[in-house]
C-alpha cells in the first residue's frame, strides 16, 4: 500500500474553520473567550448533564490533574487507579505526591475489575479516590464500580478521554464520576489538535478549577497569589475547532462502529476475539482491538510487524502500569489467579481505526492479518 494506513487521525469537516475565523475576526486569540465558553456549554448539553459545569483545558492530562486536586489528594495518599491504561490517567496522582495502587482489569470490558477494587479497599481502607479509565471507548462496569466507591465513601474520577459518545445504560460516559475528564488530542473521537475538558458537579467546583487553571490568581486588582496555580486553560482558537467537531461526534462514533463490525465479520474465521463490551453499554469503538486466542501461538508483535511492513500502523495494547519501571514500587491488586491486564497486553493489539479508511483499505489490513495465521 503506497499510502500508509494510520491508527486514528483527525477528521475535519469545515465547520471548525468558521469558529476559528470568528476568533480571528474578533481578535480574540488569547486563552479564554467566547469559543471556550460556548464549547463548555455545548459539551454539557451534549452530555445531557445540564446540572454540571465544564472547564476546557489545554489537555486531558491537565484536566485529570485538576480533578485529582479537587478530589483532595494529598502527599502520601493512596489512590486506586486503572492498571491497563495510558500513563496520563495515573501520572497526575504523582504530581500531587499521591501513591497509585493499580487495580487489575476484568475480561468483559478490559477495564478496572470491581472485585479487585473491593479487595483493594480491604487492604487500604482509608483510600478516598478512585481513577477509572474506559479503555478504547468501552464503558467499564460502572454500576459495580460506583457501588464499591459508595460503600467506601470514595470519590470517583472518570477518565473518559477515549470514551466521548460512549454510553452505559443510556447515559453518556464522562458523567458518572464526581469529576470527569475528556481529551481532544489528535487521535481522539473528536479533536481540537490538543485539549481536554473537566466536567464537575457544580458551578462552584468549576470556579475552583478555573482558579487553579489560571495561576490561582486572587480577586484583587494587583496580582495576588495565596496558593500554587497552573496555566491550564484552552485557547479560544482551539476551542473553535472543538465546537465544529462536536457537531460530528455522533457521526464519528457511527463510522468507528462500522469499522469494528467490518473487522468482526472479516476476521471471524481466525482464532481471535475482538475487544468485548457489555450488553448494557454502547461503546464509541474509538479503537478496534483484538486478542489472539490462548490456544494459538501467533504473536501479536509479529502481526504488528507484518502490518508495518505492509505500510499499516497498528500498536500494542497499553502496557499495564504495574509493569512499568517508573511504578516498580507501587502495589498492584488483582482478583484473578493470573493478572488479566498482563494477559490481554501479551495477546492483544490495536487495529487501524481511522474513520477515513476506505473499505478496500480495511480489507487490505485484514488480508495482511490473515496472512499471519
Ligand atoms: C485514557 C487516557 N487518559 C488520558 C489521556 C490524556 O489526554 P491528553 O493527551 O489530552 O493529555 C489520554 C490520551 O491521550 C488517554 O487515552
Amino acid at each position: 500500500m503506497e499510502k500508509r494506513i494510520l491508527l486514528s487521525t483527525p477528521t475535519m469537516h469545515g465547520e471548525e474553520i468558521k469558529y476559528i475565523q470568528e476568533a480571528f475576526d474578533r481578535n480574540w486569540i488569547a486563552p479564554l473567550g467566547f469559543n471556550c465558553d460556548a464549547f463548555e456549554t455545548e459539551m454539557c448539553e451534549y452530555l445531557c448533564d445540564n446540572g454540571r459545569a465544564a472547564l476546557a483545558t489545554v489537555s486531558g492530562t491537565s484536566a485529570i490533574h485538576l480533578a485529582v486536586k479537587l478530589a483532595g489528594v494529598k502527599p502520601g495518599d493512596t489512590v486506586f487507579c486503572s492498571d491497563m491504561t495510558f500513563a496520563a490517567t495515573v501520572n497526575p496522582v504523582s504530581y500531587e505526591g499521591g501513591k497509585q495502587v493499580f487495580i487489575d482489569s476484568e475480561r468483559e470490558t478490559w477495564n478496572m475489575d470491581p472485585v479487585a477494587l473491593e479487595k483493594a479497599f480491604e487492604k487500604y481502607p482509608d483510600t478516598k479516590v478512585v481513577v477509572l479509565a474506559h479503555l478504547y471507548g468501552v464503558p467499564a462496569k460502572l454500576d459495580e464500580i460506583l457501588a464499591v466507591c459508595k460503600k467506601h465513601g470514595a470519590i470517583l474520577i472518570e477518565d473518559a478521554a477515549e470514551a466521548l459518545t460512549s454510553t452505559y445504560k443510556n447515559r453518556q460516559c464522562g458523567t458518572f464520576g464526581k469529576y470527569n475528564i475528556l481529551s481532544f488530542n489528535g487521535n481522539k473521537i473528536i479533536t481540537t489538535s490538543g485539549g481536554g475538558m473537566l466536567i464537575v458537579p457544580s458551578p462552584e467546583d468549576r470556579e475552583k478549577a478555573f482558579f487553579l487553571a489560571t495561576q490561582s490568581r486572587e480577586k484583587e486588582l494587583w496580582y495576588q497569589h495565596n496558593e500554587i496555580g497552573y496555566n491550564y486553560r484552552m485557547s479560544n482558537v482551539v476551542a473553535g475547532i472543538g465546537r465544529g467537531q462536536l457537531k460530528f461526534a455522533d457521526e464519528h462514533r457511527e463510522r468507528k462502529e462500522a469499522i469494528y463490525r467490518r473487522y468482526q465479520n472479516g476476521l471471524q474465521d481466525l482464532p481471535i476475539t475482538m475487544n468485548p463490551y457489555l450488553a448494557e453499554s454502547v461503546p464509541n469503538f474509538w479503537l478496534s482491538c483484538l486478542t489472539v486466542n490462548e490456544a494459538c501461538d501467533v504473536d501479536p508483535i509479529d502481526i504488528i510487524k507484518a502490518l508495518d511492513a505492509a505500510n499499516v500502523e497498528a500498536r500494542p495494547i497499553w502496557k499495564p502500569m504495574h509493569m512499568q519501571p517508573v511504578f516498580a514500587e507501587n502495589d498492584f491488586i488483582t482478583a484473578a489467579d493470573k493478572p488479566v491486564g498482563e494477559d490481554i497486553f501479551k495477546r492483544g493489539f490495536c487495529l487501524p481505526s481511522d474513520i477515513k479508511m476506505t473499505e478496500d483499505e480495511q480489507q487490505y489490513v485484514m488480508d495482511v492479518i490473515k496472512s499471519c495465521f
